[in-house]
């Protein structure tokens, strides 16, 4: 029997669906999981009449496959990811690549690939984005480690990804942990659309009054635009036109407003402040989450702090897409992007990862959870501009902010008169103004700095690191 082209370990609903693709490109797989009933069940099932075989332990795994070996790990990240490599490395032989398709931490993708390298196998962390359904049809993929590593997969990665009208949605990403980080800032990323999405929903329902049926109208609006128009938008008009067959009403609200997470959007903020990124708009999502897992606590506070009066705004009519509330939420959807740019930009320098952000962005334009129009234009300012400071000083990002601030600042105004948080909206306001802001109240926090600790500070006249006595 010839041996196949592409091994997967981990018959989750990603795993099985990234196999059924790679089997769909042409490359014959062999699949092994933990437990062997689901390699049976699989195989009689969606994995049927494929080519596609199972493995009883990973000694007849590794056997089944070609050399050199090209194995899939879609494992749960952490210890799983360990254990796994640790019971298959001793099968392995010289060439052999490991992939790690799992959301695993960076700093953990970077000692394994000293590991394993150091044992003469390969070893890519790989960001793998769009759900169940993007690795089946074509995800976006973001593979880290050395570039030998990466040739030996180009031909499997490239016909498996996502295809945009410039080409597939997977590139070198760079070496060591670049991937997994490159993953995690499109997380971070993720998160802040989320929320910013979430903030808009709340204002039309407290705010303006309307039903889940009007709002949707607003979110098919807005998927119309050049703005706005994204995976994440569509399905949030899917969302709130979907019933509960139970009785007929709208699902989002029986739904508890306590959102979970699995780490990505926290790490991505850890490693902004790290790196000395300023990330607000995306840490206001994260924080966002954290304040809504607090459900009796919030009870318990509305009922001593609270007690709102939510009045009647006009935030604009459906058939203008609420157009201050569509200013608010395309200027938070841009600095979600503009922060994690910023990130990806002092972790290029900081771990030599060398990132190029046009490839960045192309690969962010198709089969990912953060794909949108935008990202076309993302890539140009970097294409135009590769040192660009930040995103927002590109002159067609520089433009959207000229237009949309004024509409920013109303909802902002209003949502905070009227009680409602709009934390990622508050927050990407405070960024734009601040960052535009040439003078910032700093130096009284230096002089008070100097004052208590004779820390120094520098002065706008002269020259130097300056102290002054200031208790005499
Ligand atoms: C993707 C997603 C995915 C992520 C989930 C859950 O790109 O396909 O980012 O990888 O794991 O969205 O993330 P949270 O549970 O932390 O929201």
């Amino acid at each position: 029997m010839s041996k196949a082209h592409f091994g997967l370990v981990g018959l989750g609903v990603m795993g099985e669906n990234l196999v059924l693709n790679a089997e769909r490109n042409g490359f014959s797989s062999v699949v092994f999981n933990r437990t062997y009933s689901k390699t049976e069940a699989f195989l009689k099932g969606r994995g049927a009449y494929k080519a596609i075989s199972g493995a009883v332990d990973i000694k007849d795994f590794v056997n089944k496959l070609e050399r050199p070996r090209r194995i899939l790990m879609m494992v749960k990240a952490g210890p799983a990811t360990d254990a796994v490599i640790q019971q298959i490395s001793p099968f392995l032989e010289e060439g052999d690549l490991l992939i790690d398709g799992g959301n695993s931490l960076f700093s953990d993708t970077e000692r394994r690939v000293e590991e394993l390298e150091s044992k003469s196998f390969g070893y890519i962390g790989m960001g793998v984005s769009g759900g169940s359904k993007g690795a089946l049809e074509g995800p976006s993929m973001m593979p880290g480690g050395t570039k030998a590593s990466y040739d030996a997969i180009e031909s499997l990665l490239t016909k498996m990804a996502a295809q945009v009208e410039d080409g597939p949605c997977v590139t070198y990403i760079g070496p060591g942990g670049s991937g997994h980080f490159v993953k995690t800032v499109h997380n971070g990323i993720e998160y802040g659309l989320e929320q910013i999405l979430a903030e808009g929903y709340d204002l039309m329902k407290r705010l303006c009054g309307m039903n889940c049926e009007a709002i949707a109208d607003v979110f098919q609006f807005w998927n119309s635009s050049e703005e706005l128009s994204s995976y994440l938008v569509e399905i949030t008009e899917i969302c709130l036109r979907t019933k509960d067959p139970e009785d007929g009403s709208d699902l989002v609200e029986k739904i508890m407003d306590k959102a979970g997470q699995k780490g990505t959007g926290l790490w991505t903020v850890v490693s902004a402040l790290q790196l000395g990124a300023s990330v607000p708009t995306i840490y206001a999502s994260l924080n966002a989450r954290v304040m809504s897992s607090m459900k009796s606590q919030r009870e318990k506070a509305e009922s001593i702090l609270g007690s709102k009066s939510f009045s009647n705004s006009n935030l604009g009519s459906i058939s203008d897409g609420m157009a201050p509330i569509m200013d608010a939420v395309t200027l938070s959807t841009i600095a979600s992007y503009a922060q994690g740019m910023e990130i990806l930009k002092l972790a290029s320098e900081e771990y030599n990862y060398n990132l190029h952000m046009p490839s960045i962005a192309q690969i962010w334009k198709g089969g990912c959870i953060i794909r949108s129009t935008l990202l076309k234009r993302i890539q140009d300012a970097f294409k135009r501009d590769s040192q660009l400071p930040n995103l927002l000083l590109d002159p067609w990002f520089a433009n959207q902010v000229t237009l949309r601030l004024p509409g920013l600042t109303r909802v902002v105004s209003i949502a905070n008169q009227a009680g409602v948080p709009v934390p990622c909206f508050s927050s990407t306001l405070d960024y734009i103004n601040s960052y535009s802001s040439s003078r910032l109240p700093q130096n009284l926090v230096q002089a008070m700095r100097d004052c208590f600790g004779s820390h120094t500070y520098e002065r706008i006249d002269k020259t130097g690191a300056f102290h002054t006595d200031w208790i005499k």
